[in-house]
């Protein structure tokens, strides 16, 4: 426990959760508390990197929900972060379909009224599915803040953009701040 508002950092299988340790560390020196939550896919990708996460947010990494019974091991949340988001991910989301951890976690966010941010990392090929559009829209009916990054190319593409850790941030914090300092 340090007193510091909890930013719960979710990431899945897209190729920036490579670089989540810089986030947890512009997060930890903004003043955050950050519990740190992968999918598998993102788990299994940062597999030898898993103990020194563990070690620089004070908590254990999460990928799996917790047994019937356990206690949990992180404080409650102020904002959750789902970031970088897999078409996947943010499909799944909106569909309920909620056999990851991560995207339980996030579902059950909505419903509770803790501020939830998504940063997708999706390239313009696969936001052309007619799904991605619902799924969006559905989340952002729910109260979710989904913030699209700028696809500059035609699908078809490599097209992925930049993925922007300083956006992701910063929206999260702005959720937050709108939620706990109303004016
Ligand atoms: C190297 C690599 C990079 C990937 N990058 C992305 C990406 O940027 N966006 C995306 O939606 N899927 C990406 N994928 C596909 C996802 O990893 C895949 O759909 C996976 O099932 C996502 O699972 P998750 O959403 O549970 O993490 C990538 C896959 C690989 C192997």
């Amino acid at each position: 426990m340090t007193g510091d508002p909890v930013l719960y950092l979710l990431g899945t299988g897209a190729q920036p959760v490579l670089n989540i340790t810089v986030a947890v560390e512009r997060a930890q020196a903004d003043g955050w508390q950050v519990c740190l939550g992968l999918t598998p896919t993102a788990a299994r990708w940062l597999h030898p990197y898993l103990p020194g996460l563990e070690a620089l947010t004070g908590s254990p990494v999460r990928s799996h929900y917790k047994l019937p019974g356990q206690d949990d091991v992180w404080p409650t949340a102020d904002v959750v972060l789902l970031a970088p988001a897999t078409f996947n991910t943010v499909n799944r989301w909106a569909l309920g379909l909620t056999d990851s951890f991560v995207v339980g976690y996030a579902a059950e966010a909505l419903g509770r009224g803790i501020p939830t941010v998504a940063l997708p990392c999706v390239n313009a090929a696969l936001a052309a599915h007619p799904q991605y559009a619902r799924s969006v829209e559905t989340l952002r009916g729910a109260g979710a803040h989904i913030v699209l990054p700028e696809t500059a190319t035609a699908p078809g593409q490599d097209d992925t953009p930049e993925f922007d850790w300083a956006l992701a941030l910063s929206s999260a914090y702005a959720a937050y701040n709108a939620t706990s300092r109303p004016v």
